[in-house]
């Protein structure tokens, strides 16, 4: 094994950039191959000529987005998913898996939000630690990202973040530092500058943050692009720039004749790489599943994912009915977005009116394509099934709506007036607003960007086989007008975060404001009973919840619950309340089950920036167990009382009295 000592400067510098698009220099012989392809939702790996031109995409499993593992709120469902993906690496020889993305969803109409997480940074961070763990676990690499404060795709590579420091902390960079727990091999910075500093040249956060307090020792690498200068980010230990750029070799060099950068630094970011492909080269890799098996995740991990926002007078599960079902929107579902999270699907699509009758043959499930004379047809049905599409979600550029469809909207509209039971499924990314048309369906599913096994999870659904056990991991707004951040741009270059920590729920819940559906909401085929609630002190700011979840129903199925704190009296803002552990179980109808959830010091402690620390402040705060951020069913009380120094002084001390 070789270290940057056995390389000449000119195969350091070389090791310093990409190869090409997708691959590292071997250093004249001297060092293995690696290879990394994106993306989250699978495999996305070019097919490349001699020349090193795409001629293609290898054909590979689509998974679920990130946007719909996160409404599973399913810490196994997200760890199978990675198992899943990496098996597709290892297959075909990949080293490294350009994900997870645990960016904020700060506003509804950033483009790749269906490839991030959540608005809320605890339930980020704790379900990209699963997603690295399962690729990881399967000898694969993965490369959180995009470090950091990237919430917008217009302007990404020239707009600066303007977010003050305990908004980074709490809100941007939490989700980061809880991941990387599970020692992803790499990180990858994003394009935007961070309070007027590129991310691929902000020593503070590169070095100081991510490397010094979070403690990260893999690889940094650049977004693909995001270098402007390669002496530059050298100097905030940028490792690799990806891909290559012919640039690269030329800056660092003349960086280095004048003196700019030294040897030690040139060998620290050497040696890491050096390292990385190491790792990849010792991994015991094998293939688990069968191309049959996978897509048989991808449809287990859809159903985990799929959220029900309305069912009145419980029209679904619906079966042995007949159906018209009005694909609004075409009949194939759409499973992701576009850029480099798209995967080409290699699963051939059946009807969902198909799928539907194959799980319901009692019932009878008609497809329409032209609707001019079907409208007054709908009265002969027992229920109406529109599916229908939100505005396209990709990479590169931002969204301009909430909306359905204007199609889908005229189908409500025209259908509503012949057949009242409309059954509306929606295949978005990320957040819709429902407008006036709720009124007029009596179910709504969210199906998210499920990947290719979503329609087969929507008939299990549908027909009652399973029951829909998602919860939104973001708020859906009334309306865009009315959304806690819509991006606020100044002069074609800021984004100023001015809302600071009030993201999402944050904003809704501490302002009172009215939405479209709750963080954390979601509908279930079962009735859930919460119950006797306990808190045990385990120490200083350790807390042990227990409470019971009682299904009700005659129905088995999942309970996604979720456990808040809020402060009651703060000496500084804090949001309402804040998300700090969740539960995902399945109770079977009739029984009961116990659920124990703890809280540490982190969840309880905000960022003093005049301490320059997390802090807890000696006080009484509620906590909280609900079943959505609205829908709170218990709560108690606790009093954190600690001998700490940075306490502050009581108030009738400082004025003597
Ligand atoms: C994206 C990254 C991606 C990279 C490689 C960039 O444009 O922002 O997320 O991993 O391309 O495709």
């Amino acid at each position: 094994m070789i270290t940057a000592k056995d390389l000449t400067l000119e195969e350091k510098f070389l090791l310093l950039t990409g190869r090409d698009m997708w691959r590292l220099t071997n250093a004249n012989g001297k060092l293995p191959e690696i290879f990394m392809c994106d993306g989250p939702s699978g495999l996305r790996m070019e097919i490349l000529d001699e020349n090193g031109e795409k001629t293609g995409t290898i054909p590979a499993t689509a998974m679920p987005t990130i946007s719909q593992l996160a409404n599973s709120w399913n810490r196994e469902t997200v760890y199978l998913n990675g198992k899943t993906i990496a098996d597709e690496y290892v297959e075909h020889g990949a080293h490294i898996n350009l994900a997870p993305g645990v960016n904020i969803k700060r506003s509804p109409l950033c483009g790749r939000n269906f490839e991030y997480f959540s608005e809320d940074p605890y339930l980020a961070g704790a379900l990209s630690y699963e997603y690295i763990k399962g690729v990881q676990d399967k000898g694969i690499g993965t490369s959180l990202k995009h470090f950091c404060a990237n919430n917008k795709e217009s302007y990404r590579v020239s707009a600066s973040s303007e977010v003050d420091e305990r908004t980074l902390r709490e809100i941007y960079l939490t989700p980061f530092e809880m991941a990387l727990k599970a020692k992803p091999w790499t990180v990858m910075c994003s394009y935007n500058l961070i309070n007027g500093v590129y991310a691929s040249e902000n020593k503070k956060l590169l070095k100081k943050v991510l490397r010094d307090e979070f403690g990260f020792n893999g690889v940094i690498m650049s977004d693909w692009g995001a270098v402007g200068n390669r002496y530059k980010a050298l100097k905030a230990t940028l490792d690799l720039q990806m891909p290559y750029h012919r640039c690269a070799l030329p800056e660092l060099k003349d960086a280095y004749e004048k003196g700019l950068i030294t040897d030690e630094e040139i060998d620290y970011c050497v040696n890491n790489i050096i390292d990385l492909i190491y790792k990849c080269h010792s991994q015991n890799t094998k293939v688990e599943y069968t191309k049959e098996q996978r897509h048989q995740n991808a449809v287990e991990i859809a159903k985990e994912g799929v959220v029900m926002l309305k069912n009145d007078n419980d029209l679904l599960p619906i079966k042995g009915k007949k159906v018209m079902v009005v694909t609004a929107d075409g009949p194939i579902p759409r499973i992701g977005g576009t850029g480099s999270a798209n995967v080409s699907a290699d699963f051939k699509f059946i009807k969902l009116c198909d799928l539907l009758q194959e799980k319901d043959p009692t019932g009878s499930y008609n497809p329409v394509y032209t609707l001019n004379p079907i409208y007054t047809q709908c009265a002969e049905v027992d229920a109406v099934l529109i599916t229908c599409f939100a505005e396209a979600e990709g990479e590169a550029y931002d969204r301009t709506s909430l909306q359905i469809s204007k199609f889908a909207i005229e189908c409500i509209e025209e259908i509503s007036k012949h057949n009242k039971n409309i059954i509306l499924l929606v295949y978005a990314g990320s957040a819709i607003e429902t407008g006036d048309w709720i009124d007029k369906v009596s179910s709504l599913i969210y199906c998210g960007y499920g990947g290719e096994g979503i329609d087969q999870a929507l008939a299990s659904i549908i027909t009652g086989e399973v029951s829909p056990s998602g919860k939104l991991a973001e708020t859906f707004p009334v309306s865009l007008d009315q959304a806690s951040c819509k991006f606020n741009q100044i002069n074609g270059f800021l984004e100023d975060y001015s809302e600071k920590l009030m993201v999402g729920y944050r904003y809704y819940d501490t302002y009172n404001k009215q939405v479209g559906f709750p963080f954390g909401y979601g509908l279930s085929y079962a009735k859930f009973e919460y119950s006797d609630m306990q808190i045990k002190k385990l120490g200083d700011t350790d807390f042990e919840v227990s409470y019971t979840i009682t299904n009700t129903s005659k129905v088995d199925a999942k309970e996604v619950s979720q456990l808040y704190v809020k402060h009651i009296l703060p000496r500084v803002i804090r949001p309402e309340k804040e998300l700090k552990g969740f539960s995902k179980d399945l109770i079977k109808a009739g029984e009961s089950k116990r659920i124990t959830l703890k809280l540490d010091f982190r969840s309880f402690a905000y960022y003093n920036v005049s301490l320059d620390a997390w802090h807890v402040e000696n006080a009484t705060y509620e906590i909280m167990v609900g079943a959505s951020s609205r829908d709170i069913k218990l709560t108690q009380k606790i009093k954190i009382e600690r001998a700490d120094e940075t306490q502050n002084s009581t108030y009738t001390h400082i004025i003597g009295s």
